[in-house]
């Protein structure tokens, strides 16, 4: 029997209070696919839920995965402070502690997601990670500084429904950043997965062995991913299906000057192979370009 997380509308588990404002069961109500909100993610990393996030993202395939592409990308320019804004369970600030980053500041709007990456950075490395909860339309007001690199990864922007908050979060992000700083952002394939459909080759590259995550739902406003893990459970994530081109515009009309887009961390593909996309915008001003 599956336990399904989302459907349920009863009361959290006596005791749940305690585990944080959200509590521990995901509640999408009856129309799940009416949920269209970008305030919506703090009610869908549930405390569970992100528990289990470490056996979805499995550290270890990650790391074999992404090898040294972010690290790379920052060193080639030079970066030594860094703002991870989607800090999620931690996996890439405390990478980039690891590796030696000077400053390195993880946001993130869900306090359970920060409570997790917290106790993550003492237990691999002993690292303190210096969290701040912020949402990314309101980056400026809840974090100070200015910052090299903006790294927001792991298929995060997805989560913001309107095109007025893309643009605001984008604003945000462009702000925080030094004159000739960089924001690092990745997104799920989504173009392959309209026009295509969703093959099994799509898995997610970070992807633990033994959870399943497939969408369930996809149209132009929505795409609703179902994660299945080994006990049974469900989770669900109701996601804004970013078109590359697109996720691409809104960055130039933001300002940023030059955006390179690799595929599976490569610089050539055909566009419908890749599973994830990483934009690198530049804020540096290029006389000679023309967007
Ligand atoms: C898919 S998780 C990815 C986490 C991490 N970067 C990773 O790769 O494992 C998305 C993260 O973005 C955060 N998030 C989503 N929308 C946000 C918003 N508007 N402001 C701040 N954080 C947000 C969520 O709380 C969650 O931790």
């Amino acid at each position: 029997m599956t336990m399904d997380h989302d459907t349920r509308s009863d009361q959290d588990p006596p005791g749940a209070a305690r585990l944080g404002s959200v509590g521990t069961v995901q509640r999408f109500g009856d129309e799940p696919l009416d949920v269209r909100e970008t305030d919506h993610y703090t009610k869908e990393y549930v405390q569970t839920f992100v528990e289990k996030w470490d056996e979805l993202i499995d550290w270890r395939r990650r790391y074999a995965g992404e090898g040294s592409f972010f690290v790379d990308q920052l060193r080639s320019r030079g970066v030594r402070s860094v703002l991870d804004v989607a800090t999620g369970t931690g996996y890439h600030s405390v990478r980039l502690l690891e590796e030696g980053f000077e400053t390195v500041v993880s946001a993130d709007g869900s306090p359970e997601m920060l409570a997790k990456a917290f106790a993550n950075g003492i237990e691999f490395g002993g690292h303190i990670l210096r969290v701040v909860q912020a949402d990314w339309r309101w980056l400026n007001r809840d974090v100070h500084g200015e910052y090299d690199a903006i790294i927001c990864l792991g298929n995060s922007f997805t989560h913001l429904f309107s095109e007025r908050d893309r643009r605001k979060a984008l604003a945000e992000f462009y702000a925080m950043l030094k004159h000739d700083g960089v924001l690092i952002l990745d997104q799920r394939n989504y173009d392959a997965i309209l026009d295509d459909g969703f093959s099994s080759k799509h898995q997610y590259y970070y992807c633990g062995n033994d959870v399943v995550a497939e969408p369930e739902h996809v149209d132009e406003g929505l795409a609703r991913f179902r994660y299945t893990f080994p006990d049974k459970s469900v989770y669900h994530l109701n996601m804004f299906p970013l078109r590359k081109d697109y996720t691409r515009r809104l960055m130039h009309e933001v300002g940023f000057q030059h955006i390179d887009t690799y595929g599976d961390f490569q610089e050539t593909y055909s566009d419908s192979d890749p599973d994830f996309f990483v934009h690198i915008a530049e804020k540096a001003y290029r006389p000679d370009e023309d967007i």
